[in-house]
């Protein structure tokens, strides 16, 4: 043998006994299925932050469609006599409306312009339905031209419709607008092309796509994430900067163009992200949010104020700020009244609302939360309140209390132990911490009790550092993903007390964002899937229906040497599967045994790995990306190597 091959031969040799020497051996009892998994097990969390609602989700593109920002033409740009008025409304709980009055010269135009929220995006060959409520201004007045138009980026019309207004009675116009283009910053304007003064209310413009008045495309978004829950509308929002600007959900539902503006807690919340223009149309309301549920396949989670005020924005003294237990009554019936519209009969008030809304058939509620991240003794002693209430009307509904606004620490064990002394069903807890955190606590739930109320992880996100002058989409890197990966496996290994959790916040604009990271970002135009949003996607289409108990030489795998594992059956699919992490910078080689089965006649293998700074970005939307492949299974096991950074799922049938 030549000196050569000899030494080849003995450094593979040695090569293959250390990577031997390596393998881990992951045993999953796989004969055994445990508790099971809730549903509802990973969902959403929805707040009108970043612009995520109007500006986002919610596709109507006219800012301050109802002229009722207290600056009541923020959004628009007038050009001759235009005029706000607020006599004999069209609607009664938005009273503003503007009048148009000929300039008085042929050559001189009166009119208004709205160029959106960052502008208006057109998309070549989409229509877009234009509704103007409008009437003659003057008693005598015949008649009045309108015209609207959709204008590109170089000021350009690309499409006109004219509208004559005949009567001195509000009546709503509509027209379909076809854009010629495609761009991100266009406009529509509003000409008084003749006649008399008319009065002009509720302008809107919706792209001919959106579904039940939401962008498509973000809808789509959510319905790929298989959510099993949906909770909404917030967040703060939820508790206002005070309490008359708390989200009121009775002045979310009904016809859009009477619902009452609300301001957005978000506007001026941070300082170099001011957004003085940021209002709540409550276009997209609850009866929408439950719509959605629907649509996405997600339990609907509504969250009311229990009476506090933010009380991040507020003093725990200050009386105004928080409603005496005594005069807690509305904000109650607020909750009752809300599983009555959600599920009530036709034949009551407010489930007969949702039939004339178009959905006579209950939403099937079934879980409700009150307060958003409440601390201290104000909050136990009002949910006191709302949970007798509730409990003696609608036993069957389930309760979620909060453990305030961080993961540990005097006021969460506090809010913990007045949650299990009122008895709440889930406890909503929420932690905002470094990629560092999360993949040490992934073994945070193995020792939670399991008795008592189980665990809402609400709202969620690893934060990277640094991050501050690089773009927008830079805080959502693949750091981030793979630590709430890794960390993930201790959920779903915990699925016997954690029966819900929500990644946080879920939108932002990437022009009017104010908190970041966020799970999906987009423009006017475009929306980008974040390396967190495919993490958020592999736990929701794979998480199975029964725990099973995975263990490395006996003990959970919960990052010793960088390894975190999680195992599940899905009874429906007929599927074992496994969740890895690798949070190390080498590979590990892993031999996954599944004990009770004979002989594997499938399996696969899904990988989300890339370099920690890597994200996407709306330009370059597929930088990281999971891919599947098939792979040979020896018997009843798998041998398998994970690369470096990595997160896979296995799935075997
Ligand atoms: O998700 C953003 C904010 O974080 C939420 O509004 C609040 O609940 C938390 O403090």
């Amino acid at each position: 043998m030549k000196r050569n091959t000899i030494w080849s031969l003995i450094l593979t040799t040695a090569l293959s006994l250390t990577a031997n020497a390596q393998t881990r051996e992951l045993t999953v009892e796989a004969g055994k299925p445990g508790a099971p998994i809730q549903p509802t097990m990973y969902g959403i969390f929805f707040e009108d932050i970043n612009f995520g609602a109007d500006g986002g989700l919610y596709a109507e593109m006219v800012q301050n469609r109802s002229f009722e920002f207290p600056q009541h033409l923020m959004g628009w740009n007038t050009f001759g006599k235009v005029a706000v008025n607020d006599y004999e409304p069209a609607f009664k709980r938005n009273p503003h409306y503007v009048t148009i009055t000929p300039s008085g010269h042929r050559e001189k135009q009166s009119g208004l312009e709205n160029r959106g929220f960052f502008g208006m995006g057109f998309k070549k060959g989409m229509k877009y339905d234009f509704t103007v409520y409008a009437r003659l201004n003057n008693l005598q007045g015949k008649q009045a031209k309108l015209r609207a138009e959709l204008v590109d980026d170089n000021d350009v019309p690309m499409d006109k419709q004219t509208l004559t207004v005949a009567d001195n009675k509000w009546h709503k116009y509509t027209a379909t607008l076809t854009a010629r283009q495609t761009l991100q910053k266009g406009l529509m304007r509003i000409f008084l092309e003749g006649g008399e003064p008319v009065d002009l209310d509720f302008v809107s413009l919706f792209p001919e796509d959106n579904w039940h008045g939401l962008r498509a495309d973000l809808v789509k978004d959510l319905e790929d994430l298989h959510p099993g829950i949906f909770r909404f509308p917030g967040g703060c929002i939820v508790e206002g900067t005070d309490l008359a600007t708390r989200y009121e959900w009775k002045n979310s539902v009904g016809c859009p163009e009477d619902r009452p503006l609300n301001e957005n807690r978000w506007n001026y919340t941070f300082a170099h992200r001011l957004f003085p223009n940021y209002y709540q149309s409550y276009g997209l309301g609850f009866y929408e949010y439950f719509l959605l549920s629907e649509k996405i396949g997600a339990e609907p989670l509504p969250v009311l104020s229990v009476g506090l005020a933010c009380q991040y924005q507020n003093d725990d003294n200050d009386i105004n700020a928080h409603v005496a237990v005594k005069d807690l009554q509305p904000y109650i019936d607020d909750a009752l009244d809300l599983i009555e519209f959600a599920n009530g009969s036709v034949n009551t008030k407010w489930g007969k609302l949702r039939a004339d809304m178009g959905h006579p058939k209950p939403f099937n509620l079934k879980q409700i939360g009150i307060g958003n991240e409440q601390w201290g003794p104000l909050y136990p002693e009002r949910l006191a309140e709302f949970i007798k209430q509730i409990r003696a009307k609608y036993p069957d509904i389930k309760i979620c209390g909060s453990a305030g606004p961080l993961a540990e620490g005097d006021n969460f064990d506090y809010g913990w132990k007045e949650m299990r002394r009122l008895n709440v069903d889930l406890v909503d807890e929420h932690y905002y911490k470094s990629p560092e955190w999360f993949l040490k606590n992934a073994g945070r739930y193995d020792n939670y009790s399991r008795k008592g109320p189980k665990v809402f992880a609400g709202e969620y996100a690893a934060h990277v550092n640094k991050r501050g002058d690089q773009p927008t989409t830079a805080m959502n890197d693949f750091e981030a993903a793979l630590a709430e990966a890794c960390f993930m496996t201790g959920l779903e290994r915990n699925a016997d007390v954690v029966y819900q959790a929500t990644y946080a916040p879920l939108f932002a604009h990437v022009e009017g964002w104010q908190w970041r990271p966020d799970l999906i970002w987009f423009d006017n135009l475009r929306s980008v899937r974040t390396p967190n949003w495919y993490v958020q996607m592999l736990y929701g289409t794979n998480k199975g229906t029964n725990m099973l108990k995975l263990t490395e030489n006996g003990t959970p795998v919960e990052g010793k040497n960088g390894l975190y594992a999680s195992a599940v059956l899905d009874k429906i699919k007929r599927q074992y599967i496994v969740k890895v992490g690798n949070s190390l910078d080498r590979q590990q080689t892993v031999s996954i045994q599944l004990k009770g089965l004979k002989k594997l006649t499938a399996a696969r293998q899904t990988l989300l790995t890339a370099k920690l700074t890597d994200n996407n970005s709306l330009d370059h939307p597929d930088n990281v990306k999971p891919v599947t492949q098939d792979i040979t299974a020896n018997g009843n096991s798998l041998s398998v190597t994970l690369p470096a950074k990595s997160f896979s799922v296995f799935i075997v049938e």
